[in-house]
């Protein structure tokens, strides 16, 4: 989604800004600019399509000297992908320049008043509204941070924002409402980006913006200061993240490295936190609140995309072995439902990025109802690790594929720590707790003897790529894997697939069914082995091919089955972090063969920041 990178310093902007523009390229984005203020004049250039266009553009215009400018990728809301459409956009006086992320809610009010004191707009979008606006104002408030302070009290809507300004030549303006904002604070330099990764190659000491706040920065230093114009003191926090960890390597796509990466996902959200012997779970970051945790009378799971579906895996363990009542939802839906709390309710959000706009919506609605509020995180810092009361980091490192991978069975592992952590404090057996952590302690090693199996998915993979839908069936612990491999297909290979619980294949899409149309099977050898193995028979017996996901030894299944990929048989509860591996290397293989942006399918985004 929508990225922004802000520059001021000593050194030339523009390569700066370019740079961090690619750091944020994993986001997704569909059209990139830059603004750099000059000794004459501003160097505006803006470019659709990949940030390497946008290079080539500013390479050929020559150089740009300026050490102060903003820069932005642009992921479509208001208005078509144009070059027009893209960021930085200018006010009509030509001194005010602006990115923006996020939505104005009331633009159309404000640019029909704009327009009728004369400004021109050059765009169909709602950012450059701000732009007029701060203009507008600025004819009766000179000072370039008062008018962002006042344009943006007449504001609606979600927004991070960097603003300059060619009259005020060494100076940034940047807001936030909800919609992330960090301030690097380097030797004689600032950097303000949207997320960590453009801030990490300059300095690990950052600012995390609040909404509601305005930071101005100039050389002299930084400012924060509200809309509400109470002057703010924060000092810098370190920020901990490895550079290194950002980089291809010799993969070709940055998922297959993620994927790659599943079982240390699982090690290092694990590590130090399973107590093998006393079959529990050490979460320092929900210790505080141990008591509330272990008095829970029902747990408000919510999250979006990927991470919804790890909850999902969650709401099973937590009910089946801790005896917690789960109560699940979706962000978009909760926030405008009306959510039931009871006595001892606790709410738990699941976001990889922790930026999400529904999830964080939900959250904040679940504090206004005073419910202790927990989190499941893994950019540190994020707003939802910031906002929730406690929680648990996935450490997990930056996840750069826009579809999440490693990150879920991060979460998946998390949620059996929890189970361990709820359960053992509610009357879970010392055997039922050491068995579980003993197998989830060995989870690791069974991925990736899958992991080691690749190029037998990538030829069953290829055997499937013509097809142009797809049925996933699973049932209990494995229904939301069933989801989530349909999920993963559809999202980086643009192919139909529906995922299905496949008790409820007969109520619906067994009509589908034919030698076209291909099913996807996960029967691991658990309690519904039986009922899944029925499902493969109707299939078959409509002649649909099936591709199965089955445990290791089951010979039996080949004989139904035209294809079978097997893995280690473990317990029940921790199925999905192993059914899971092969399914996201089929979706990646097939959308690899295809010749696919499979880092950057069309239409999505990494963390999703608008409604
Ligand atoms: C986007 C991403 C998904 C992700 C979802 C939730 O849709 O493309 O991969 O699962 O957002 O993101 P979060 O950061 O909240 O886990």
């Amino acid at each position: 989604m929508c990225g922004i990178v802000a520059y001021l310093g000593k050194e030339r902007a523009a390569p700066i800004l370019i740079d961090g523009l690619k750091a944020l390229e994993y986001r997704g984005y569909d059209s990139a600019g830059i603004a750099v203020l000059e000794k004459d004049g501003v160097f505006l250039e803006r470019a659709v399509g990949k940030v390497a266009v946008l290079e080539d553009k500013v390479a050929k215009r020559g150089e740009s000297e300026g050490s102060v400018g903003i820069a932005h990728t642009r992921w479509a809301t208001h208005g078509g992908v144009t070059e027009r459409n893209a960021h930085p956009h200018r006010a009509c006086g030509g001194a005010i320049y602006l990115v923006h992320n996020g939505i104005i809610e009331n633009y159309k009010e404000i640019k029909s008043e704009l327009k009728s004191k004369g400004h021109e707009f050059l765009s169909e979008t709602d950012t450059e509204t701000i732009a007029h606006l701060i203009e507008d104002i600025r004819k009766d408030v000179s000072v370039l941070e008062e008018a962002v302070r006042l344009a943006l009290g007449k504001v609606r809507g979600t927004y991070g924002i960097a603003v300059v300004s060619e009259d005020e030549p060494e100076k940034i303006v940047a807001a936030r409402n909800f919609s992330p904002l960090i301030l690097g604070v380097g030797k004689n330099e600032f950097i303000i980006a949207s997320d960590a990764t453009p801030i990490m190659k300059f300095t690990n000491n950052v600012i995390y913006i609040n909404d509601g706040e305005i930071v101005t920065v100039t050389p002299s230093g930084y400012r924060i200061r509200t809309i509400g114009n109470e002057e703010i003191s924060r000092d810098p926090e370190v920020l901990d993240l490895e550079i290194g960890i950002v980089d291809k390597g010799n993969y070709p796509h940055f998922l297959l490295k993620e994927i790659d990466s599943e079982p240390d996902a699982v090690r290092d959200a694990t590590r130090g936190r399973l107590e093998i012997g006393s079959g529990n779970a050490k979460l320092g970051g929900i210790e505080r609140v141990e008591d509330e945790i272990v008095q829970v009378n029902r747990l408000h799971i919510c999250a979006c995309g990927t991470a919804y579906l790890a909850g999902a895996v969650g709401e099973y363990m937590i009910e089946e072995y801790a005896g917690v009542p789960v109560e699940l939802d979706l962000g978009s839906e909760f926030r405008y439902r009306k959510p039931i709390f009871e006595e001892n309710d606790i709410f738990l959000a699941i976001s990889q990025s922790g930026e999400t706009a529904d999830t964080l919506a939900s959250l904040r609605e679940a504090k206004e109802k005073n419910v202790l509020t927990l989190g499941v995180v893994n950019v540190v810092g994020s707003t939802v690790s910031r906002e929730t009361d406690a929680g648990v980091y996935q450490h997990a490192g930056p996840e750069i594929s826009v579809a999440s991978s490693k990150a879920f069975v991060s979460q998946v592992a998390i949620m059996a720590l929890l189970t361990l952590f709820m359960g053992r404090r509610r009357g879970m057996s010392l055997v039922t707790g050491e068995r579980i952590a003993k197998e989830l302690s060995a989870v690791p090693a069974f991925m990736e003897s899958i992991l080691r199996r690749k190029e037998e998915m990538k030829k069953i993979a290829a055997r499937y790529a013509s097809y142009t839908n797809f049925l996933f069936l699973g049932r209990k612990y494995n229904y939301p894997i069933a989801l989530e491999g349909a999920l993963k297909l559809k999202e980086i290979s643009y192919i139909h697939a529906e995922g299905y619980a496949s008790g409820e294949m007969k109520h619906g899409p067994i009509a589908m069914i034919d030698e076209n149309f291909p099913s996807v099977v996960i029967a691991p050898q658990d309690s519904v082995y039986e009922k899944n193995i029925s499902n493969i028979q109707e299939i078959k017996a409509r002649r649909g091919p099936v591709l199965a996901i089955a445990t290791e030894g089951d010979k039996d299944i080949a004989k139904l089955a035209d294809d079978v990929f097997y893995i280690p048989k473990t317990l029940e509860m921790l199925t999905p972090l192993l059914s899971v591996v092969p399914l996201h290397l089929f979706a990646y293989y097939i959308a690899a063969s295809k010749g696919l942006d499979v880092d950057k399918p069309r239409n999505l985004a990494k963390s999703v920041t608008v409604e």
